[in-house]
């Protein structure tokens, strides 16, 4: 009976109230059912789809439609009411730090504070965006790690937190709290150049337009995607050490100078592309968890180092180290709140192999690294996503396991288009390591006008394929994939001469492409695709659903862009 009568209280409190508007006996009666397991299922079945549809709008950035104009405005109130009147006027429960802090497990409830108020969030960890790393707050105050994770600061995102409120910190720990007041762990975080497309601030993510990223064929450093999880250390060059660890020599520590004067300087070009590149398409499918990249999560720069082989070897690597060894670690300098760092791994295998071209880059386009892109020391594993390019690099740990961070672990891995985040299980799907072949048309854009008058359409792109293989051949339609045309490759800044193919297996570095054809003659529209094939005679998929995956990672079907052709006026 009892818990009938929360279910529909809580119920109610969805649509237009908060939980520090119910009565009191109900709302302390509400905090008892939902740390009792019964009560957090029921919940849980009155609640799930409500949150997950309030959650899709936090994702498709659509929080507008989520018509709450009502609470916000009681919700903003609240924030500015001092905790004395709160605890006077809502009637709620009033927590102190330790019981707060004694909930920081699924089993023990999942409780933070927030601004003064307490929350019991244990039904929305299952649900959270940024998965378990949520529990990373348990038992503690929210603030410090919104402020590093800023996406959280959206009104709807307090909407979603003020139904989970069951009471007030005591005035005397929420003083105690404010004393230690977080400042913006990100304002140190270096300055950008306008013209990037910024998909999150804090952590900064952008990528460059289009049209910007196929105009050189290295890309400039400034312009160079970004994609930071944490805001940007300061690392000091003179008292910055690497650490190498788990060879028989013992540690080997390396300064700067050692890195660039005991190894020789290598030099390649690579591509550098996000998993999560061209998610957006997969997002006009079905909605994803991840941010809304467009086609440009993808660059191309040289870089410059010292092999990490050569430096693993000096280390102590050797034959006896391969029969236990399978991965190497790198951790980044970049922490979160908790002192956790960024991290990842690759196979041994591509660590060692004199062909794998693995460097500790210290340069990029033939400068010291930005600080964007992990200044003094970076990892570069050329034909490998992303994620496990290190920045920052603090450690190299050879190991026989493979890191356990989370984006190791529970992120950057594909699933299938069935698998929702109910069924989902991380362990089950390998961590992505070399990327799918790629392509796409950068000019002209989508939506853009082509006039008849000029009688012909020029249509640019990059391709680019993972694991060393190299981009063979590309291929672009201007119907939609009915008929095709064999577009020019370019892999150099200006192809005067054709540049002989790299060794196989180490094409790191994409191939620009163009075609010049004819506009066909009744045409009103077009519909430019460009499909690319590698080495290996991979080629991309057709359409986004057959590849859609719940965290929208490695999208790359076939790239297509509507145009219009304008007639002539003299034509009619
Ligand atoms: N290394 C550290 N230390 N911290 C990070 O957040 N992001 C990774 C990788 N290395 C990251 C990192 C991801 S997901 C990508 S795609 C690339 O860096 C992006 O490199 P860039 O910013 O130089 O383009």
């Amino acid at each position: 009976m009892l818990l009938r009568c929360c279910h529909s209280l809580t119920r109610l409190g969805r649509l237009n109230t908060q939980r520090h508007q119910v009565a009191p006996a109900v709302a302390s009666c509400a905090v008892r059912l939902w740390s009792s397991s019964e009560g957090q299922r029921s919940y849980q079945r009155a609640h799930g789809p409500s949150w997950r549809h309030a959650l899709a709008g936090l994702l498709a950035g659509t929080g507008a439609v989520l018509a709450y104009g009502l609470h916000h405005h009681k919700a903003e109130q609240a924030d500015t009411i001092k905790v004395q009147t709160i605890e006077k006027t809502s009637a709620l429960p009033v927590f102190t730090q330790e019981e707060v802090t004694s909930h920081r497990s699924l089993e023990d409830g999942v409780w933070v504070t927030y601004k003064g108020a307490v929350y019991d969030i244990t039904d929305f960890v299952a649900m959270h965006p940024g998965g378990d790393k949520i529990l990373l707050a348990a038992g503690g105050d929210l603030e410090p790690f919104w402020a590093l994770y800023a996406v959280h600061n959206q009104e709807h995102v307090l909407e979603i937190l003020s139904e989970y409120k069951v009471g007030v910190l005591s005035a005397e720990d929420l003083k105690k709290q404010q004393t230690v007041k977080s400042s913006d762990p990100y304002s140190s975080d270096p300055k950008r150049h306008p013209v990037l497309r910024i998909n999150s601030q804090k952590p900064f993510n952008a990528e460059p337009p289009p049209e910007l990223l196929t105009d050189s064929y290295i890309t400039p450093s400034a312009i160079f995607f970004k994609r930071n999880h944490l805001p940007v250390p300061q690392v000091d060059p003179a008292s910055y050490r690497l650490h190498v660890e788990g060879l028989p020599g013992g540690v080997l520590t390396l300064s700067l100078e050692e890195l660039k004067t005991r190894f020789p300087k290598h030099t390649i070009t690579a591509t550098l592309q996000c998993a999560g590149n061209r998610r957006s398409e997969m997002n006009q499918v079905k909605q994803v968890k991840g941010l809304n990249w467009g086609i440009a999560a993808i660059s191309n720069a040289t870089w410059s180092g010292a092999r990490l082989r050569d430096v693993l070897l000096a280390a102590g690597y050797g034959p006896d180290v391969a029969k236990w060894a399978c991965h190497v670690q790198f951790e980044g300098l970049d922490k979160d709140v908790t002192g956790t760092t960024y991290g990842s791994s690759i196979p041994l295998n591509k660590a060692v192999n004199e062909e794998g071209d693995v460097l500790l880059a210290y340069e990029m386009n033939g400068e010291d690294l930005p600080a964007d892109h992990g200044y003094p020391v970076r990892v570069v594993v050329p034909g490998t996503v992303g994620a496990r390019n290190v920045k920052w690099l603090g450690k190299i740990i050879v190991s026989a396991e493979e890191s356990n961070s989370h984006w190791q672990q529970n992120d950057y891995k594909g699933f299938s288009p069935g698998t929702d985040w109910d069924t989902v299980d991380f362990k089950s799907a390998p961590a992505i390591q070399e990327l799918p072949i790629q392509s796409a048309i950068t000019t002209p854009a989508d939506g853009a006008v082509v006039n008849r008058s000029g009688e012909e359409v020029t249509v640019k792109g990059y391709a680019w394929s993972g694991g060393g293989r190299e981009v063979v051949r590309v291929d672009v339609s201007l119907d939609g994939g009915k008929t095709w045309q064999v577009a020019q490759l370019r892999s150099s800044e200006k192809e005067q001469a054709p540049k002989p193919s790299p060794p196989p297996g180490r094409a790191w570095a994409w191939k620009l492409w163009e075609l010049t054809a004819p506009l066909p003659a009744e045409a009103q529209e077009l519909e430019i695709v460009c499909k690319a094939v590698d080495t290996s005679y991979n080629m991309q998929p057709d359409t986004v659903p057959p590849i859609w995956n719940l965290r929208g990672v490695l999208s790359n079907a076939w790239h297509r862009v509507k145009v219009k052709i304008r007639e002539d006026e003299s034509e009619g």
